[in-house]
């Protein structure tokens, strides 16, 4: 698991940051935002993106992912992933989007701060273990 510098990872906090603001949370009022840092050195971030049929919501580390595929990031390969949310304490990302990650990162680190001290880091694998890949359809 390659870890970003402390400019990168600076970056990549104030990018999900900045991803909270825009998040579209009328039901939920939870504004979360993700960053996500590619192999390549690209950040992608996003937003979660509501819905009024609750079951078709977005989280922002899957919109930060699939932003960066459809920027045209073929062989995404995450490296670190990092999650805000304006709360006193930090929240891992749910079961779907480990699985996204997963399939990107499968050695991503996933950070995630709040406007409290806490913070959670930890590896994919630690979030998903023993996970379904790509590598069970080769
Ligand atoms: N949410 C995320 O964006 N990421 C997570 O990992 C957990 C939950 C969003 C989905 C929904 O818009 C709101 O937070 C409440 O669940």
């Amino acid at each position: 698991m390659k870890s970003p510098t402390p400019a990168q990872l600076k970056k990549l906090k104030a990018a999900a940051k900045t991803a909270a603001g825009r998040a579209y949370a009328p039901y939920s009022k939870f504004h979360v935002g993700a960053a996500i840092l590619t192999s390549s050195g690209k950040i992608h971030s996003g937003c979660n993106v509501e819905n009024a049929s609750y079951g078709l919501t977005n989280c922002a580390e899957r919109t930060a992912i699939f932003n960066a595929v459809a920027a045209g990031e073929k062989r995404l390969r995450l490296q670190c992933v990092v999650v805000y949310t304006p709360t006193k304490s930090a929240c891992a990302p749910c079961g779907a989007c480990r699985q996204v990650i997963h399939e990107f990162g499968p050695r991503a680190r996933v950070i995630s701060f709040c406007a409290g001290r806490e913070q959670i880091d930890v590896s994919i694998g630690a979030l998903l273990p023993g996970a379904f890949g790509p590598l069970d359809l080769a």
